[in-house]
């Protein structure tokens, strides 16, 4: 391609827009000339960034207090900068910290507090620190908040499937294996599988928690720092349980971030059946729920179409989000100890799977609370393709001491011919296994009140089965879990909110 052929015209070099702040502090030492928009755009982090602007004035705080307690930093620059920062904290950061130039937000905004406040107190807040520790200590602290936004989100989708499964115990359905008819079940157990399945992910992101919930401040670049800084106390302030143990560990491990985006892939991916389930329960085929309009788009051109797109969209958010598990975890299999500036890369496809699922469950919950199912539609397939063979073939074994596999073989026989009456049964046992079933004692009264699909899930009362009373020993369970999730949900989330607020609060009092 020649020099100077302008494809993307809004890509050229641009002229300087923040003359008025020292370009890039970082290279004016060790490097030297200009670099490209391109290749200011190629480094930058900037657009990620936004995501941890709020917990890196957090971090900046945490890490002053922490300097003046240790006596590293003396009161007159402390108070100064400490002005600074609860400036940018309560107006937010000027649009040139997010200059390109810059690369990230952590230069950006130091050359701001710079500009502010002069080099002599603007440039000692960084003793003891790296961008290292910095940014994965910021990554920490959003991620704990968005783990805690997430769960509270799927608790809203546990109640919806919670409460609208305890309206449905006794709504008979059939269920699916291969797709085909199987056997009968009821609306509440089969919502209760998903509610299963999201609980499960809660449960995961709460274990996830409790390891991204340790502090890497205070590990520098990747070997700590000579500075004697107290890393319980920064942690405390952040509202970490304790710092990290290895320095080095701390600044080139995101394990934590690609196990958070696990356990939102597998959510999600969940999420995705449930959204499959809806595209097909709401086709003319099936007819089982009628969706809320406000979940559904119509066609430009076919204009009496109702289309599940909410559903379909979400369908593919479980792409996205594991299409950000597979990138991350992808970008971190080649590195050496310890920081490498591909972990920059990782960290928008963290928040790309975090918005996937942050954006995709409430709206879930939503679909779920406002559909329509058509009962009667589900009763008429219930009992559909010979869904109740099985309960047919366990009758005979039960109550007429047929071998499992005879049983199988003649209920087999009978549907290959057409019909589960008795005289085609009598004839298939006859065929398929030498012996008369009316003999035994089998009558069309028997058959006709076995092959009801409401006798087959009555029947099913063990742990876990679809019977009205099973299900509400699962309801209960379930209800437990989830208020059980509720409470750590809340506590958690009250716990941190809290730290943050406490660590505001003694920042201002540092300057009063
Ligand atoms: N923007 C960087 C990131 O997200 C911050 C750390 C930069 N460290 C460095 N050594 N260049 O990872």
């Amino acid at each position: 391609m020649g020099r100077g052929l302008n494809l993307f015209p809004g890509q050229t070099i641009t002229g300087r827009t923040v003359d008025r702040m020292r370009s890039d502090q970082i290279r004016q030492g060790r490097l030297a000339g200009e670099r490209s928009a391109g290749l200011e755009h190629f480094l930058a982090s900037m657009d990620t960034d936004r995501w941890i602007v709020e917990a890196d004035l957090l971090v900046d705080m945490a890490h002053l207090l922490g300097l003046r307690q240790q006596g590293i930093i003396d009161e007159g620059p402390a108070r100064a900068l400490m002005a600074a920062l609860l400036d940018l904290h309560d107006h937010g950061l000027p649009a040139e910290a997010f200059d390109e130039r810059f690369e990230d937000i952590h230069a950006g905004k130091e050359a701001c507090l710079i500009d502010r406040v002069g080099e002599d107190i603007g440039g000692r807040l960084h003793m003891g620190r790296s961008r290292n520790d910095e940014v994965a200590t910021c990554i920490r602290i959003r991620l704990k908040q968005e783990i805690i936004a997430l769960a509270g989100s799927l608790l809203d989708l546990r109640t919806t499937l919670l409460d609208v499964a305890g309206m449905h115990t006794e709504t008979v359905m059939p269920g699916f294996t291969h797709m085909q008819h199987a056997q009968p079940t009821t609306l509440a157990h089969y919502l209760l599988a998903y509610e299963q399945a999201f609980s499960r992910d809660t449960a995961r992101l709460r274990e996830a928690y409790a390891r991204v919930d340790v502090s890497p401040l205070g590990s520098a670049a990747f070997a700590s720092t000579g500075f004697p800084l107290d890393r319980d106390y920064t942690a405390r302030l952040l509202g970490f349980s304790c710092p990290t143990a290895n320095s080095m560990d701390a600044v080139a491990a995101r394990d934590f971030a690609l196990e958070v985006l696990g356990d939102i892939a597998i959510c999600m991916t969940t999420a995705s059946r449930l959204c499959e389930e809806l595209v097909l329960w709401s086709t003319a085929f099936i007819g089982f729920v009628d969706l809320d309009d406000a979940y559904c788009s119509s066609s430009s051109i076919m204009p009496q179409k109702k289309n599940p797109d909410v559903a379909e969209i979400m369908r593919a958010k479980a792409g996205t989000a594991t299409g950000a598990l597979a990138a991350a975890i992808t970008i971190t299999k080649g590195l050496p100890m310890s920081y490498n500036r591909d972990l920059q890369e990782l960290t928008g496809h963290l928040w790309r799977g975090v918005e996937a699922a942050r954006e995709s469950i409430p709206l879930l919950a939503g679909m779920i609370g406002t559909a329509t199912f058509d009962l009667e539609r589900m009763a008429a397939e219930a009992g559909r393709g010979f869904s109740t063979a099985t309960e047919l073939a366990d009758v005979l074994v039960r109550e007429h001491g047929l071998p499992f596999r005879t049983a199988h073989r003649i209920v087999g026989r009978a549907v290959r011919h057409g019909s589960l009456d008795l005289a085609t049964l009598e004839a298939a046992a006859q065929e398929a296994a030498g012996i008369s079933v009316v003999d035994l004692g089998v009558t069309d009264e028997r058959i006709s009140a076995v092959l009801d699909p409401r006798h087959a899930v009555s029947v099913r009362t063990i742990v876990g089965g679809p019977a009205p009373a099973a299900v509400a020993v699962q309801l209960e369970e379930q209800r437990r879990l989830l208020d059980n999730d509720a409470t750590w949900t809340e506590e958690t989330g009250a716990a941190l909110s809290r730290a943050h607020e406490d660590l505001i609060s003694e920042s201002r009092r540092m300057i009063l």
